[in-house]
């Protein structure tokens, strides 16, 4: 999927006189400015030794859920998996913490750091149903470069 925004993130995730943090908001801004299904783009990492999820650098509408507990919403249920989580339709879940009304969609991916999962990549689509095996595999892409950088 999309070879130039590939190439893209790569270069802000090797830019070394950018701190990691802005780096990571730079990633962000490139995912939800360069796929027009992606409307919400964040980092989720664990807080601590905390069984909970803390969010870091995002792109978009600025959310209240700043913590999430383990095993709650569809981030809180990937950090206990470890596993992607697509869901095509919000109306669907149960187990799932509203940001915004107009999310229709989103897409969990967890970020491991030696083996470990430390956090995530959460993507929010105001589209029903957008997302793709591609989706996934690029989205694992992006998180493999990132922990190489964390
Ligand atoms: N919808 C997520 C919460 C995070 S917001 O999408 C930014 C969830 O159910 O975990």
């Amino acid at each position: 999927m999309n070879k130039h925004l590939r190439t893209a993130v790569l270069k802000s995730l090797e830019d070394t006189t950018v701190p990691v943090l802005e780096r990571l908001q730079q990633v962000c801004e490139l995912l939800k400015e360069g796929i027009p299904y992606y409307d919400w783009v964040g980092f989720y990492f664990r807080n601590g030794d905390k069984e909970e999820l803390k969010l870091g650098p995002y792109a978009g509408a600025p959310t209240d859920h700043t913590i999430i507990p383990f095993g709650k919403g569809i981030c809180g249920q990937v950090a206990v998996s470890n596993k992607n989580f697509v869901v095509p339709d919000v109306k669907a879940q149960d187990n799932y913490i509203a940001c915004s009304i107009t999310v229709k969609s989103e897409i969990v991916i967890p970020l491991f750091k030696d083996g470990v999962n430390i956090g995530q990549i959460d993507i929010d689509s105001n589209t029903v149903d957008p997302f793709s095996k591609a989706d996934e595999e690029f989205l694992e892409f992006v998180n493999e470069e990132v922990a190489r950088i964390l």
